[in-house]
C-alpha cells in the first residue's frame, strides 16, 4: 500500500510556486496578492483561513485578511467584495463559507468578479469547467487531480466512484475525471444519498472518492482489492482524549481499508493539505492571467 503523501506533495507545489515569485522579484514584478474575507468567528473556518494566509507569506504571497463581525449585513458583505473586484492590487480572493445564516451564500459568490474568484465558485468559472476552458478549478478537487498527477496513478479508462455530488467537490470531481485530460479519461459513477446498493457500485471501483462528509463510512468490505482511495472528509470528533477535544476523521475506515487499497490518502495529511498548495496556484495563475480565453 502506498500512502499519498498530500503534506510532503503540497510542500513540493510550494516551493515550486516560491521559487517562481522569486524570479518575479528579481524582475521587480508586483508579487501575487490574495485576500480572504471571513465573516463570524466559526473555528474550523478561523483555522483554514489562518492557514491560507500563513501559506501566502511561505511562498512570497502579499495577503490581506479581512474579519468582519458575525451580524454583518448581506449589503454590507456586498460592499466589501465590490471593493474588492475594484483594487487593482489584489489579484484574488475567497469568501470563507459557510456564511452565517442570514446572507445568501449564492448571491454573495455571483458577485466575485470570476477573474479573482480563486475558489472557482462563480458559475462563469464553474461553465468554464465543464466546456473545458482554462479557468480555476476549486481547491479540493484541483488538489485531487494534483496528487494522482505526481503519484502517476493511471486513470484513462478506469472506473471511478465519486461518493457526493456536492458544488464544491464532488460535482467538480466527476466533471474533471471524465475529461481528456492528464488524471482524466475516466469512467466515473456520481453515487450520492439517494444512491441504491451502493457498495455493489463501489466494489467495481478502480478508484474511489469519498466526499460525503460521513466519519469512516467507506469500510473494507466496500471497495475491491488493490483499489485507489481517496479520503475528503474532515469531520471534527469529540474526543476526550485529545487536548483540543476532538479529531478530525475522514469519510473512510482507514484502518480496514488501508489492508486492501494499492493507494490512500490518510486523514489528516491527504487532501486537505493539497486544497491550500491548489489556492495558492490558484492565485499566481490570477497574477498571470488566462490570456485570451479568460
Ligand atoms: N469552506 C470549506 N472549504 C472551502 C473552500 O475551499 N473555500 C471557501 N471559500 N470556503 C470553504
Amino acid at each position: 500500500m502506498i500512502l499519498l503523501d498530500g503534506r510532503q506533495t503540497s510542500s513540493k507545489i510550494k516551493e515550486e510556486i516560491a521559487a517562481t515569485v522569486s524570479k518575479m522579484k528579481q524582475h521587480n514584478q508586483r508579487v501575487p496578492h490574495l485576500a480572504a474575507v471571513l465573516v463570524g468567528m466559526d473555528g474550523a473556518s478561523m483555522t483554514y483561513v489562518g492557514a491560507k494566509v500563513k501559506a501566502c507569506e511561505l511562498v512570497g504571497f502579499e495577503s490581506t485578511l479581512i474579519k468582519l463581525p458575525e451580524d454583518t449585513s448581506e449589503q454590507a458583505l456586498l460592499k466589501q467584495i465590490d471593493i474588492l473586484n475594484n483594487n487593482h492590487e489584489i489579484d484574488g480572493y475567497i469568501v470563507q463559507l459557510p456564511l452565517p445564516k442570514h446572507i445568501d451564500e449564492q448571491k454573495i459568490l455571483m458577485a466575485i468578479d470570476p477573474n479573482k474568484d480563486v475558489d472557482g465558485f462563480h458559475p462563469t468559472n464553474v461553465g468554464k469547467l465543464t466546456l473545458d476552458l482554462p479557468t480555476f478549478i476549486s481547491a479540493t478537487p484541483y488538489g485531487i487531480m494534483e496528487l494522482l498527477e505526481r503519484y502517476d496513478i493511471s486513470t484513462s479508462g478506469k472506473h471511478v466512484v465519486v461518493i457526493g455530488r456536492s458544488h464544491i467537490v464532488g460535482r467538480p470531481m466527476s466533471i474533471l475525471m471524465s475529461q481528456k485530460r492528464k488524471a482524466g479519461n475516466a469512467t466515473v459513477t456520481i453515487a450520492h444519498s439517494r444512491t441504491e446498493n451502493l457498495a455493489a457500485i463501489t466494489k467495481q471501483a478502480d478508484i474511489v472518492i469519498a466526499a460525503l462528509g460521513i466519519p469512516e463510512f467507506l469500510t473494507a468490505e466496500m471497495v475491491k482489492d488493490n483499489a485507489v482511495i481517496i479520503d475528503v472528509g474532515i469531520t471534527r470528533v469529540p474526543d476526550n482524549i485529545k487536548k483540543k477535544g476532538y479529531r478530525i476523521a475522514g469519510d473512510v475506515d482507514f484502518e480496514s481499508v488501508s489492508k486492501k487499497a494499492s493507494h490512500i490518502t490518510p486523514v489528516p495529511g491527504g487532501v486537505g493539505p493539497m486544497t491550500i498548495a491548489m489556492l495558492l496556484k490558484n492565485t499566481l495563475q490570477a497574477r498571470e492571467g488566462f490570456g485570451d480565453a479568460h
